[in-house]
């Protein structure tokens, strides 16, 4: 298959892009440089991360010794919560476009749908009603501008997302959200097919090594369906569960800063799961691994898990 999914705007993106959530600002800029020697041409960053200033240098040293032209890399941020404000998000672009060292993103999305006081913190205190329409419409002017040449949401429900598609003038392009064999996202999967929007999939190795909220390491990675197929396919466990998200539609977004597991990761093109490990793969137990429970208080704007995702718990 190609490398590569076509958007609702007609732009490619690449099926394989890195991740930087959780990337150590000390380290990603080594890291997005040796990514973009071994070939990958996505990188995947947000404000949020607090990463974008080391990322823009990994991509202008790439850039610079002419491993890559821009045009051939896509690159995807995300309008942070706090920034909702429509006066805010061109701000919050321009302020990513300076860390990025670059003129435009192939990929603006709004990072959650959900909205936190300018400037505040984590804590379900910061969170004040959403006015998504007016978020987009501002996004819409983004994508006007040229600034961010596709826009899109993350994180949005099925619910979520009709009600955005109900107004916006402009069609998200992409929902990025949690998607790997563990959580495979049926129902939203469904919903973005029958209206063009692709789905992109974040912890697609279900964030093993992740620190900042408790997830049951080796989900995917250690799951003996998984480990199965990769044995009996002469690959890793990481690359069964990427090559599953590729096969499925899907472009995946693992997280790495270490060089081998980076060749290792975008090496998911040139052979395929045949459809009986395939099957089994699409039989394994569901279980969100990061339901985001942070954004949750019985008395905040949204009061449980079933409210933030609209029930697709
Ligand atoms: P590291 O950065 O040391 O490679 P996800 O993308 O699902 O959030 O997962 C990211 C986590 O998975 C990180 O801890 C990362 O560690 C680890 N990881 C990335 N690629 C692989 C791989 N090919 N095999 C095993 N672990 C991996």
């Amino acid at each position: 298959m190609a490398g590569h999914f076509v958007l609702n705007t007609g732009a490619k993106i690449p099926a394989v892009g890195l991740g930087t959530w959780q990337a150590d600002p000390a380290v990603v800029g080594d890291a997005v440089y040796a990514a973009v020697k071994a070939g990958h041409r996505h990188i995947d960053c947000a404000q949020a991360y607090n990463n974008e200033k080391e990322v823009g240098l990994g991509l202008k040293k790439a850039l610079d010794e002419g491993i890559v032209k821009r045009e051939d890399l896509f690159i995807t941020s995300k309008l942070w919560n706090t920034n909702h404000a429509p006066e805010d998000v061109p701000v919050a672009l321009d302020g990513t476009l300076k860390a990025l060292q670059t003129d435009y993103v192939d990929l603006y999305l709004v990072h959650w749908p959900v909205t936190m006081k300018k400037g505040a913190g984590y804590g379900p205190q910061s969170i004040i009603p959403s006015d998504i329409p007016a978020t987009w419409a501002a996004m819409e002017k983004l994508y006007d501008a040229g600034k961010a040449r596709a826009i899109g949401v993350s994180n949005f429900s099925s619910k979520k997302l009709a009600d955005l598609l109900a107004v916006a003038r402009v069609p998200p392009a992409v929902n990025q959200v949690e998607c790997h064999p563990v959580w495979q996202q049926g129902k939203l999967r469904a919903f973005c097919q029958s209206k063009g929007i692709h789905l992109s999939a974040y912890s697609p190795l279900g964030s093993p090594g992740t620190t900042i909220v408790k997830v049951r390491a080796g989900a995917v990675l250690e799951h003996p369906v998984v480990v199965s197929a990769a044995e009996k396919l002469g690959k890793t466990p990481a690359q069964v569960a990427l090559r599953w998200g590729v096969q499925m539609g899907h472009s995946v977004l693992p997280k790495s800063t270490n060089e081998e597991r980076i060749r290792e990761n975008i090496d998911v093109y040139d052979w395929s799961i045949p459809d009986d490990l395939f099957a089994r793969l699409s039989e394994i137990e569901q279980e969100r691994l990061i339901p985001a429970s942070f954004f949750v208080h019985p008395e905040g704007v949204f009061k449980s898990v079933e409210e933030l995702w609209d029930g697709e718990i």
